[in-house]
């Protein structure tokens, strides 16, 4: 254990490194504050200070001030020696960062008492120290192996994807075409989403209004014929998990490719509204067409096909509910609860 005593005395100087250094401790000695503050600026400084109050150019306590101004942390545990044995003095000192102090003249034994105390202060705090150290290193490692996850994810989902669209445009048959895209599409829902993760330091907290407008974006990106479809979005400013983003990302996906391919005919004219707020506690996703509306007779329960039957069931994955239904062409609408 490395010890420094700073004292302007000789006889006492010599006294306590030979006393000191007969119990093992690696003593450094010197007899003023400048050499004093030299060495705890040294890497691999001593844990433990004695310090005199009154020395030649930089006094104890001075020294004892701007040691713990360099350091800003609770090392080294540092003792002033002091002929000024007053309260007024020992509060000054104890307050300006001593740990603490012994009286002149004092006893030697005294004083190998608390440099004890000391060390044992020390141990326990460089262990401490030492336990973050390790908590950080092994949070950093657990992240990068979260990024490197997400990527190859990302990466596999992408293949994914692609394979569909291309499987997709090799098929003559209309509806088998679009079954396979309609896949890709929520394919796509998911790989959107974790390109968002991937920047992300925080996955419990992802900007629902980010991903949503990418997501809205692409899916019509895979619309050409609807162009002129004015999207109207009130997405509101909130952070939400990926465990609920992925199901609602899928849900969006469904309404509104429903929406592309049965609400409006190729180069009409026409708009879609979606709104993601928070009314209370609860999460509304309502998303709003003034297409030709759902078919006469349309009943959810039997009219379903995979898209709607899908919504729902994601919907209840969320602990929320479902509801479609005309009103000047058709609103759907999610509701859940975080
Ligand atoms: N916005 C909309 N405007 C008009 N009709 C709609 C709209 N959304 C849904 N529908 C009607 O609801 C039906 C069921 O939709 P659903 O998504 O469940 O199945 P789908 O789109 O036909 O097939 P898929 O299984 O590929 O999704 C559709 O066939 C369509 O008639
Ligand atoms: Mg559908």
């Amino acid at each position: 254990m490395k010890l420094l005593i700073a004292e302007d005395d000789n006889t006492s100087r010599e006294i306590l490194t030979a006393f000191f250094s007969k119990y093992g401790y690696e003593v450094t000695a010197v007899d003023n504050g400048s050499k004093a503050l030299e060495i705890m600026e040294e890497p691999d400084s001593p844990d433990l200070v004695i310090l005199d109050w009154i020395m030649p150019e930089i006094d104890g306590l001075e020294v004892c001030r701007r040691i713990r101004k360099n350091k800003k942390s609770q090392l080294p545990y540092i003792i002033m020696l002091t002929i000024k044995g007053n309260t007024d003095d020992i509060i000054t000192a104890l307050s300006d960062g001593a740990d603490d102090y012994m009286s002149k003249p004092y006893d030697t034994e005294e004083l190998k008492a608390r440099v004890d105390v000391g060390m044992r202060l020390v141990n326990f705090i460089l262990k401490q120290q030492e336990a973050e150290r390790k908590i950080t290193e092994l949070f950093t490692e657990k992240e990068l192996l979260l990024k490197e996850v997400h990527h190859r994810v990302k990466n596999n989902i992408s293949t994914i994807e692609s394979m569909l669209r291309l499987q997709a445009d090799l098929i003559q048959d209309g509806s088998f075409r679009h079954i396979l895209n309609d896949a890709a599409g929520r394919v796509q829902s998911m790989r959107i989403l974790y390109e968002k993760l991937l920047p992300a330091s925080d996955y419990k907290n992802i900007s629902v209004k980010a991903y949503l407008d990418d997501l809205i974006t692409a899916i019509l990106n895979l619309f050409p014929s609807k162009r002129y479809i004015l999207f109207k979005n009130e997405i509101g400013d909130y952070t939400l998990s990926e465990k609920i983003l992925i199901p609602l990302g899928i849900i969006l996906n469904e309404m509104i490719t429903n929406i592309m391919k049965y609400a409006f005919d190729d180069g009409q004219s026409g708009v879609i509204n979606i709104e993601f707020q928070k009314h209370d506690s609860e999460y509304v996703l309502k998303v709003m067409d003034n297409g030709r509306g759902l078919p006469d007779n349309f009943d959810v329960e039997k009219s379903a096909g995979y898209g709607l039957m899908l919504i729902k069931l994601l919907a209840s994955q969320i602990k929320g509910s479902f509801s479609i239904r005309n009103k000047n062409g058709v609103v759907c609408e999610v509701m859940f609860n975080v």
